[in-house]
Order: C-alpha cells, then structure tokens, then sequence
C-alpha cells in the first residue's frame, strides 16, 4: 500500500509516521509513505502557493496550479490515477468501516489544506474523497491524514505483529474492548478478576464478551444500534 501527501509541512508527517508499528512497516516494505512539498510546484519566484480570497475576506486560500500539478506528476509517475482525500472538517466523519473500504486500494493520496482553505477548482480537478476526523477544526489537514494513515496502515496485512488483533478490537462487531490486564496479579489492592486467572477459555470468552457489551452500554450507546447480540445478550441489556 501506497500512501502519497500532498502537503506544505512534509517533515511534519514524515517524522510522525516513520516510528513505532507504522515505521516498522515501512521498513518492511509492507507500506510506503511519501510527503510531496506542494511548494516545489509553486511558479512563483518567492515560491508562494497562496493567495487572497476573491470577494475579500479573512486569511489566504490555497492556490490550485501547484496542487493540480503536484498530482499531476504523481500520476505520471506511476502510472495510475489513485483516489484523493481531501482532509476538512466539512468531509464525512473517518470511521474504522471507511478504513476497511480505503484499506483496499493500492494507492492514496492525502491532500492537506492550510490557511482559509483551498481553491474549489483544485478541489473539483483532484479530489475524489472529502473526510474529516470529527467536529472541531484543525489548522491544517496533516494531523488528519496522520490519524487515518495509521488506521488505515494498521488494517494491512503483516502490519501487526498478531493477524487476529485487528478483528478482536474496539469497534469489531460494533462493540468496545473489553478491559485487558497483565501482571502483577495484584496491583494498589486491584485484583485481576479470578476469571481471566482460571485459564478455563470458554469462561473467559463469555466474561470477556459481557465486558465488552456493559462498556458499550456504558461509555457509547450510540454504537448497539448496530451491533449484532444474541437474544440473551439483548435480554440482558434491557434487565
Ligand atoms: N482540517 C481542519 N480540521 C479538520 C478536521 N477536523 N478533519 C479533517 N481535516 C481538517
């Protein structure tokens, strides 16, 4: 997999990205990741890529000759015309389901706006996909592009350690994770519950799943909506 920023702060998201879990894959040649500097298309000689808005107004747009040309080259070079993501708060909110869909494609390009925005033409010319990472506003589109890069690169196969670990999370099935612990048995007069001290693995599913139900119920509601109970575990939200 193939990721391409289209970005005025390469270092920012290469420095970013190049450690820990994402940084090994990229070692590994699982997956890629280029920063392309929009300003290396500026034709400016004081290398600007923005300007003032038309109609007035507060801060600078982004111009598109250097965005449609920095995606240009990209297609030139290797051949193909991947999906483009224009990250803005105005897109619709990332999700891990999206990240499944994305996880597909070979190739991405990520394209960072800064300051007011980027010219609606640039938009319209390259743009195939409009997301955001939920409701605030950020100053620029990297640490977006960031965020769904690593959810996305985690979602490849090879990328973590354990294949099963991507299926067993948060959001699988629409339920949260169940609490996790690890030594010692006892911590600050906190036990690990007996359960998961048993070895017994039948036990420790069906506590494991109940945890994972009372969490959702508990902390986000919103997501049983969608998630698939059997008729006792529907039994058991509603007592
Ligand atoms: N750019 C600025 N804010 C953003 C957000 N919330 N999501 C995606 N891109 C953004």
């Amino acid at each position: 997999m193939n990721f391409h920023i289209l970005t005025l702060f390469p270092d920012m998201v290469l420095d970013g990205l190049h450690t820990s879990i994402i940084g090994r894959a990229v070692e590994n040649g699982l997956i890629s990741i280029e920063a392309i500097d929009i300003r290396e298309y500026s034709t400016d000689k004081h290398r600007h890529v923005d300007d003032y808005p038309y109609g007035g107004g507060a801060g600078m747009v982004m111009q598109p000759m250097p965005i449609c040309d920095a995606y240009d080259d990209l297609c030139d070079r290797i051949g193909k015309k991947p999906r483009v993501i224009y990250l803005t708060p105005q897109g619709t909110v990332f999700s891990q389901k999206i990240a499944e869909e994305l996880a597909a494609e070979e190739e991405l390009v990520f394209l960072c706006g800064h300051y007011e925005g980027v010219d609606e033409r640039a938009l319209e010319l390259v743009a195939t996909d409009y997301l955001s990472i939920g409701d605030y506003v950020l100053t620029g589109g990297e640490l977006p592009a960031m965020v769904m890069i690593d959810c996305i690169s985690r979602l490849v196969p090879g990328v973590l350690n354990n294949d099963v670990s991507a299926e067993f999370e948060s959001f699988h099935d629409n339920l949260l994770e169940y609490p996790q612990y690890t030594r010692p048995e006892e911590y600050k007069g906190l036990r690990v519950p007996e359960v998961l001290l048993s070895g017994h693995h039948k036990n420790i599913d069906t506590w494991r799943r109940e945890q994972s139900i009372k969490r959702t119920y508990e902390r986000r509601p919103d997501l049983l909506k969608d998630a698939v109970l059997s008729k006792k575990e529907q039994e058991y939200l509603e007592s």
